[in-house]
This record gives structure tokens, C-alpha cells and sequence, in this order.
């Protein structure tokens, strides 16, 4: 397999006939597509090569069960998700009330791989600790990804997948400044060599997410650090997508 193109479409888009076109564009193999729940059932019917991610999921590992507003893993799977967001810096910090914390987010992994879907845990510093300097940030991401975990019981045949996403290089980020490859690389690294301890070499695997656009994708996906991309803003125009994919096929002629 190559390297995983997760496409996270956020809020976005608006009606379902708009979700079947930008889906048709980006149904590639080594693709998932993080569409809101609503898109899920429509989208499990058109694509052909691309996976389904989903952009949360209850804590819950119940199936079905009185939890208002919640959508269960089994649930997810029985529509064909593959992969589910989880602790996304918008989900941390939602723009009115507290968000998620690490308990919950550690409970949503959980439920995840019980329901044999694989969790991509998504962390990643503030601007606030980033500018303290490196070891600030690295303390913050190091310890984001041991409380994501806790509890965490392997299953086999589902891996967990960790985002590294600077929450200041995301694209709509109040503080957006754009990461240099090198510099994500070596929290990359870190964050790869932790995960290693954890889980262990074979299930252990770091993507990079931070306004990827077709410019700078091939850059990221030539460190060897990270196994894909978490695609936000760049994900919502298929053609630019389809660039950013084929970065990471460039045997592939006219993608
Ligand atoms: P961006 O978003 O690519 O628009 O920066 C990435 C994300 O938030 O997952």
C-alpha cells in the first residue's frame, strides 16, 4: 500500500448531490474520505476505491443504545467506515464551549477499534505553546498522544493511525503560519518513535496534516516519517486533490 490520502472534508459540503460530485473526483485507491455522517450512506454507495473515514463517533462502545445526538462505531461499520477522526484540534477547541478532552478522545479511540475501525488519533501543539520553542511543543503533542492511548487494547487487524497536525499551520487557524517540511518532520520522528513504544513497529504510523495543498504535498509525502496526509481545505476541490494524490504516485500518468 502506499501512502493514505485521508480527505477531511470538515463541515462541508452542503447537500448530498454536491458530496456525490466531489466524491466521484477523489475516488482513488489509498484515499479516505472524512465526510459528515450525514454524507456517509450516500457516499457508501458511490465509491468504488476510495475508503469511508468518518469525522467522529460516540465514546460509547455500545451498538445502539440511549445516547442522544451519538452515532456508535457498529453503527459506522455497518455503513462501511473504515477509519474515524478522532480528537481533532476543532473538536479540542470548539468555537463556543469546552470540547473534547483527552479522556473522552482516549474513549473514542477505544470505541473505535472494538468496533474495528481504525482510529486516527489527531494531535497537535497551539500556537501559544509553539512559540515557547520546540521541547514545549513536543512535551504537549508527546503527552496528547499517551493519553489518547490509554487504555488502548490492540485488535488485531486494526491499526491506530496518529495525525500530526500544528493546530497554527491548519489552513482557517487564527495564528496560520505555514510548517516547514523539515520542522514537522522532526516531531514526526518523535512522535513515530513514541508511538513505536507503544504499539509496537508494524502497527505504529504518522500522518501530516496543515494545509497540504498540490504545492506542498510532494514534500511531505518524500519524509519518510510519515506514512500519508490529513487533507482539510484543499480536500473540498477535487482537482487539487487529485494533484495532491498524485504527488505521492508520481509513476501514475493523468490521474
Ligand atoms: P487544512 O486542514 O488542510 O485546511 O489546513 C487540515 C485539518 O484541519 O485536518
Amino acid at each position: 500500500m502506499g501512502k493514505l490520502i485521508i480527505a477531511n472534508w470538515k463541515m462541508n459540503p452542503l447537500t448530498a448531490e454536491e458530496a456525490v460530485r466531489v466524491a466521484r473526483g477523489e475516488d482513488l485507491p489509498d484515499v479516505a474520505i472524512a465526510a459528515p455522517f450525514l454524507h456517509l450512506a450516500t457516499l457508501g454507495r458511490v465509491l468504488r476505491r476510495a475508503s469511508l473515514a468518518a469525522q467522529d463517533i460516540s465514546s460509547s462502545e455500545a451498538r445502539i443504545g440511549p445516547m442522544t445526538g451519538e452515532v456508535s462505531g457498529a453503527m459506522l461499520a455497518s455503513f462501511g467506515v473504515r477509519y474515524v477522526l478522532v480528537g481533532h484540534s476543532e473538536r479540542r477547541r470548539p468555537p463556543h464551549g469546552k470540547g473534547e478532552d483527552n479522556l473522552l478522545i482516549a474513549a473514542k479511540v477505544r470505541a473505535a477499534v472494538s468496533a474495528d475501525i481504525t482510529p486516527i488519533l489527531c494531535v497537535g501543539e497551539p500556537w501559544n505553546v509553539r512559540r515557547k520553542g520546540f521541547s514545549a511543543a513536543k512535551a504537549y503533542v508527546t503527552k496528547q498522544l499517551i493519553a489518547g492511548l490509554a487504555g488502548y487494547r490492540a485488535r488485531a487487524g486494526v491499526r491506530c493511525l496518529v495525525a500530526y497536525e500544528p493546530v497554527w499551520a491548519i489552513s482557517t487557524s487564527a495564528h496560520h503560519r505555514t510548517a516547514a517540511p523539515e520542522e514537522a518532520a522532526v516531531m514526526g520522528s518523535c512522535l513515530l518513535e513514541k508511538l513505536e513504544m507503544l504499539l509496537g513497529r508494524r502497527k505504529s504510523a504518522v500522518l501530516y496534516g496543515g494545509s497540504v495543498s498540490a504545492s506542498n504535498a510532494a514534500t511531505f509525502l518524500a519524509l519518510p516519517e510519515f506514512s500519508g496526509l490529513l487533507v482539510g481545505g484543499a480536500s473540498l476541490d477535487s482537482r487539487e486533490f487529485r494533484r495532491i494524490v498524485g504527488s505521492a504516485l508520481p509513476d501514475t500518468a493523468d490521474l
